[in-house]
């Protein structure tokens, strides 16, 4: 640089005076140009720059507006749940004043053709087994015990057969029960992997099995409905008895995979169900465990619209309702073999709040307990139990 000014300098110097006096108008005009562009440059830059401010003030403030809107949502939206939670307390409430008077039909000619035709079937009197009273009075408690499998399912134990174990039918078809030596560990298994696998001959169909004294009984779907006897210790068939009953029809509204649900109480083993000439309707039928006789049949006064499942306590069976949109299910329609507890007598009984819909209540008379499957999770409800009223 210094020797670029020094050959400058020299340069200037051999000029004649009017020569250095053009040169010097010429870097007096380019001086000038230069600082005209510095100014322009500055000008822009604190254009630009005071454009920026405003444009960062609009997009906060836009902000601010959004997050105030978003509070006001999100305040409006806690307002409805809270009020959609008062409306179904008071509609609890109110369905518990006013039970809807659960087996009415519109027309009373056609109530008292079937209450006459009910009785008909109905006529042969129950012989008890057992001296069992007990009735429901009410949910004590619930426990969600896992969540294992897809919305259809259930899960029970064995009732007589002195053993920890629970037995799994995951969805509403398989080949396969799932045998866990305790629900601890049910609890603990990754899936259905500390199970013992029990393969099946021939694939289950619906929600409605039981198993009952170390014997899985079954539904099969086929032509017609099948009850398979299954020994559970030596995994074979002993018996099996096709259903008498022509033209089945899913037994409850709700669940349509089931058409016959076996259970067992107290007395033995019972199957609900339900067929095509009194489609309205369930029936009841009472089994032997051992030959897979049908003893007794009984046409119910509860209807299969709006049930989702049903079970069976001391010769009773309670059917248990819900609407289409899963909301709090009820027992909202008994029915007793001894005609001991009509509905008007039994307590209106609401399960807690749940998932979805119970695909299978399967009772347990030891325990005092059903167990649920309730849209994939495997639920204990504990009951309080009261006696039954001689009439
Ligand atoms: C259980 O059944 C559901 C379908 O309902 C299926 O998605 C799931 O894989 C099954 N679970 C096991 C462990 O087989
Ligand atoms: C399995 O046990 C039953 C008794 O519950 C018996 O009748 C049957 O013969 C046995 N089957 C086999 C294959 O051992």
């Amino acid at each position: 640089m210094a020797l670029k000014q020094a050959v400058f300098l020299i340069t200037f110097l051999t000029l004649t005076h009017g020569q250095q006096q053009a040169l010097l108008d010429y870097l007096e005009r380019r001086l000038l140009a230069i600082e005209d562009r510095i100014s322009v440059w500055h000008d822009q830059t604190n254009r630009y720059a005071t454009e920026l401010r405003d444009f960062k003030q609009q997009i906060v403030g836009v902000l601010e507006n959004v997050e105030k809107e978003r509070e006001t949502l999100r305040s409006d939206m806690e307002n409805v749940n809270t009020r959609v939670d008062r409306m179904e307390r008071e509609m609890d409430y109110l369905e518990t004043q006013h039970p809807a008077p659960p087996c009415v039909e519109v027309d009373d000619k056609l109530v008292e053709q079937q209450v006459t035709k009910v009785k008909e079937k109905n006529k042969g009197k129950y012989e008890k087994l057992t001296d069992c009273r007990d009735m429901i009075s009410s949910i004590k408690a619930m426990k969600i015990v896992k969540r294992i499998g897809g919305p259809i399912g259930l899960w029970t134990k064995d009732p007589v057969a002195e053993s920890d174990k629970v037995y799994v039918f995951n969805s509403s078809h398989g080949h396969v029960i799932y045998e866990f030596a305790t629900i601890r560990e049910l609890t603990s298994s990754l899936g259905l992997t500390r199970a013992r696998k029990i393969k099946l001959p021939f694939p289950w169909a619906g929600s409605g099995h039981t198993i009952y004294d170390g014997y899985a009984y079954y539904i099969k779907e086929g032509q017609e409905f099948q009850v398979i006897k299954f020994d559970l210790k030596n995994e074979s068939v002993v018996d099996s008895a096709v259903f008498p009953s022509e033209e089945q029809v899913p037994v409850y509204g709700l669940s349509p995979q089931t058409y016959i649900d076996l259970a067992a109480d107290e007395e033995g083993l019972w199957a609900i169900y339900a067929t095509k000439e009194n489609e309205k309707n369930i029936c009841l039928a009472k089994m032997d465990p051992k030959t897979l006789d049908i003893e007794q049949m009984w046409d119910t006064p509860c209807p299969r619209e709006n049930a989702e499942s049903a079970f069976v306590i001391c010769g009773t069976v309670y059917v248990v309702y819900n609407t289409k949109l899963p909301s709090r299910s009820r027992v909202q329609c008994v029915f007793d073999v001894s005609d001991m507890v009509t509905s008007e007598d039994a307590p209106l009984v609401y399960f807690p709040k749940r998932y979805g819909s119970h695909s299978s209540l399967k009772y347990n008379p030891n325990e005092k307990q059903i167990y649920a499957w309730d849209d994939g999770y495997q639920i204990l409800y504990k009951l309080s139990m009261k006696q039954k009223l001689d009439v």
